[in-house]
C-alpha cells in the first residue's frame, strides 16, 4: 500500500515575538535555532521568502554536484530548517503546542547525521539565527520587494485559509505582516554583513541578468570555484526552464522529503514565472505610489539599491 504522506497545514498562521509565521513554523522551532550546532563547513542559504530561495538551493546543489541535477544531495532540501518536517500532528494553536510538544529528534537526527558540507536553508532574520552562524558560509539572496509581494500573492493568495488579495498582500508587506517578519530589517541586516569573509550577498535581479558571473562568485565564496565546463552546466540547469523540469521529475518520483513520510519536493509551487518587474502588471498606480512612499521611508538611508525593472 502506498505510504500516506503528511502535508502540513501551511494555512494556519500565528504570531511569535511580534512576527507572523505560517503554521509549519512553531515557537519551539524558532527558539531552538539559537542553540543550533553550526559547522564551519555548513553552507547556509538565507532569504526572505519568495526572494529566490529554491533557485539558490538549485545553484548551490549544482555547484556541489559538478552541474548534474540528478547528483544533487537533496536530503536536507525539503524545507527551511525552522519548518516542521516530521510526521507528527502539528499543533494549531499555542495551547495545543504546549499540551502536545513536537518531538524534534527525528528531524534533528537527520540534520546531525548529514555529511558535510550540509546545505541548510532558513528564512529567519539574523537576530533569530544561531549566534555563531557566521563561522559557516552564508549566501543571502535579496530581491526587490515589489516582485516579492507579487510572488507571495501568487504562492499563498489562492490558499482558501489565508486568503490574500493583491491589495492585502501589499498592505501586509507595508505593515510588516508578511510571514517571517519585516522585509527591510531582514535585508538590511545581511547587507550590513556583506563584507564579512563568510557572507555572500546576492541580488536576484543581478543573478537573472548575469548568471554565469554571479554563479562563479558564489561558487568561489563557498570554496568551490568552477571550471568553465562545470559553470556552463550549472548555468544551464539552474535556468528556470531546466529547473522546472528537474522539479517536475522529482515531484513525480516522490523524492525530496527530509524524513520518511514528509511531503515531496514540488508539492508547492516554488517555480513560478521567474522574471523581474512583473509587479508592474499587478500594482495599481495608487498601490505603487503608497509602496514607493513606504520603501523610501525604510530604505532611503541605505546604499542597498534594488532593480525594479
Ligand atoms: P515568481 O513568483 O516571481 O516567479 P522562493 O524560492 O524564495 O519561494 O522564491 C520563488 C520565486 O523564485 C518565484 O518567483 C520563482 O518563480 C522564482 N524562481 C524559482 N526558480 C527560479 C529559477 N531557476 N530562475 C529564476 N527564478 C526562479
Amino acid at each position: 500500500m502506498a505510504e500516506e504522506r503528511y502535508i502540513p497545514p501551511i494555512a494556519f498562521e500565528h504570531q511569535y515575538k511580534g512576527i507572523w509565521y505560517p503554521g509549519v513554523v512553531l515557537d519551539s522551532s524558532i527558539d531552538r535555532m539559537r542553540t543550533f550546532q553550526v559547522r564551519e563547513d555548513d553552507i547556509w542559504i538565507v532569504t526572505y521568502p519568495k526572494a529566490g530561495t529554491h533557485w539558490m538551493m538549485e545553484i548551490i546543489g549544482l555547484i556541489l554536484s559538478n552541474g548534474y541535477p540528478d547528483k544533487i544531495d537533496r536530503s536536507l532540501y525539503s524545507s527551511a530548517i525552522e519548518m516542521i518536517r516530521v510526521n507528527q500532528k502539528i499543533p494549531r494553536s499555542k495551547e495545543e503546542e504546549q499540551e502536545h510538544p513536537i518531538d524534534w529528534s527525528p528531524f534533528m537526527d537527520v540534520i546531525d547525521r548529514a555529511p558535510s558540507p550540509r546545505v541548510l536553508l532558513t528564512h529567519l532574520n539574523y537576530d533569530l539565527l544561531p549566534q555563531d552562524l557566521l563561522k559557516a558560509k552564508v549566501v543571502y539572496v535579496a530581491r526587490n520587494p515589489k516582485d516579492i509581494v507579487l510572488s507571495w500573492f501568487d504562492f499563498a493568495g489562492k490558499n482558501p485559509a489565508l486568503p490574500l488579495t493583491m491589495d492585502k498582500a501589499i498592505t501586509k508587506m507595508m505593515n510588516d505582516e508578511v510571514h517571517w517578519g519585516p522585509w527591510p530589517q531582514h535585508v538590511r541586516q545581511f547587507w550590513e554583513l556583506r563584507d564579512h569573509e563568510n557572507v555572500t550577498f546576492v541580488l536576484y535581479e543581478d543573478l537573472k541578468k548575469e548568471p554565469a558571473k554571479h554563479i562563479q562568485t558564489i561558487a568561489s565564496s563557498i570554496g568551490r570555484p568552477l571550471s568553465e565546463e562545470v559553470l556552463d552546466r550549472v548555468v544551464k540547469f539552474s535556468h528556470i526552464d531546466a529547473h522546472r523540469e528537474t522539479f517536475k521529475k522529482m515531484a513525480e518520483s516522490g523524492q525530496g522529503g527530509l524524513v520518511k513520510g514528509s511531503g515531496p519536493a514540488g508539492t508547492f509551487k516554488f517555480i513560478n514565472k521567474g522574471v523581474t518587474g512583473r509587479w508592474k502588471q499587478h500594482f495599481t498606480v495608487a498601490q505603487n505610489e503608497a509602496f514607493d512612499e513606504w520603501y523610501k521611508s525604510k530604505m532611503a538611508d541605505t546604499d542597498l539599491k534594488f532593480t525594479f525593472e
